[in-house]
C-alpha cells in the first residue's frame, strides 16, 4: 500500500516539466474560515492553520525552483471584517513576522511586504523592516506578502507617484507608459504573476494583482487554503505547463 502511494508521489512530480516552471506564482490563500467552520473551530484557528501551511508551500515552492511566490494575506477591504477577527489577523501576522527564523531557518528565502503601510500599527511597520533587512541577501526565492494590499489601492499609489514626478519636472505626461506604471507599483522588482492559484472554490481575484495579472494563467481548486499540500500545488503547476500561452499572438 505505502509503496503504491509513494508510485504515485513520484508519477506526479515526473510530470513536472522542470525546464519550463512558472517564474512567479501568486496564491489568494482563501477558505480559512470554511475550514475552521467544516471542524466546530474558530475562525482564527484556520488562520493560524493556513499560516502553517504558508510556510510548507513556501518551502516546497523554493525547493521546486520556483523564484518568486506572492501570497495574499490581508486585502484593503479585509478591514470590513468583525473587529476581533481583523485583531486576530494583525496579531497572527506580527507572530509570523516575529517568527520569521523558523519559516527561513537555513534556507535562501527572501521575504518581502506589499501592501499599503497606511493603517498598519507602528508595531507590524518595525517588525516587517526587522523582516525585510534580515532576509534581504537571500535569492533563491521570494516571498512577497501582500499586506493590507489591494489592487486598485497599488495603481492609485503608482499614479500618485508618478503625478509628483511630472510635477516637479522629473518626466512630462508624454513619457507616462506601461512600463512607468509598472515601475511604480509595489511590485517593481519582480515579473509579473504567470500563474494565480485561488483555492476555496471561490472563482475571482477580490482585488489582487490586478495591473500584473493581465496575462496570468489562472487555477481554480475546491481545496480550502489550509487542507492545501504540495501535492496539489504541483498538480496546479503540471496543468499550468499543459496551456498555450499567446499573449494575444498565435
Ligand atoms: C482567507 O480565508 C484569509 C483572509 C482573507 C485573511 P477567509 O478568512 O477568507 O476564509 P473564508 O473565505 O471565510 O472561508
Ligand atoms: C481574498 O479573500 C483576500 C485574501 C485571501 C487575503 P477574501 O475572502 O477576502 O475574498 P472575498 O471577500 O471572498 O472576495
Ligand atoms: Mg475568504
Amino acid at each position: 500500500m505505502l509503496g503504491l502511494f509513494k508510485k504515485k508521489k513520484k508519477e506526479l512530480l515526473v510530470k513536472l516539466d522542470m525546464s519550463r516552471l512558472p517564474v512567479h506564482i501568486g496564491i489568494i490563500m482563501d477558505g480559512n474560515g470554511r475550514w475552521a467552520k467544516k471542524r466546530g473551530l474558530p475562525r482564527s484557528a484556520g488562520h493560524r492553520m493556513g499560516a502553517r501551511v504558508l510556510e510548507q508551500i513556501t518551502r516546497d515552492a523554493g525547493n521546486l525552483g520556483i523564484r518568486y511566490l506572492t501570497v495574499y494575506a490581508f486585502s484593503t477591504e479585509n478591514w470590513s471584517r468583525p473587529a476581533n477577527e481583523v485583531e486576530e489577523l494583525m496579531k497572527l501576522l506580527g507572530e509570523y513576522l516575529d517568527d520569521y527564523k523558523r519559516l527561513v531557518g537555513d534556507e535562501d528565502i527572501r521575504i518581502k511586504i506589499i501592501g499599503s503601510p497606511d493603517g498598519l500599527s507602528d508595531d507590524i511597520l518595525r517588525k516587517i523592516k526587522v523582516v525585510e533587512d534580515a532576509t534581504k541577501n537571500n535569492s533563491a526565492i521570494t516571498l512577497n506578502i501582500a499586506l493590507n494590499y489591494g489592487g486598485r489601492d497599488e495603481i492609485v499609489h503608482s499614479v500618485k507617484k508618478i503625478a509628483k514626478d511630472v510635477k516637479q519636472g522629473r518626466i512630462s505626461p508624454e513619457d507616462i507608459d506601461e512600463a512607468i506604471l509598472s515601475s511604480n507599483m509595489y511590485t517593481n522588482y519582480m515579473p509579473d504573476p504567470d500563474f494565480i492559484i485561488r483555492p476555496s472554490g471561490e472563482k475571482r481575484l477580490s482585488n489582487f494583482l490586478l495591473w500584473q495579472s493581465a496575462y496570468s494563467e489562472f487555477w481554480f481548486s475546491d481545496i480550502n487554503w489550509p487542507d492545501f499540500t504540495r501535492d496539489d500545488l504541483i498538480r496546479a503547476i503540471v496543468d499550468y505547463q499543459n496551456r498555450s500561452r499567446r499573449f494575444g499572438g498565435v
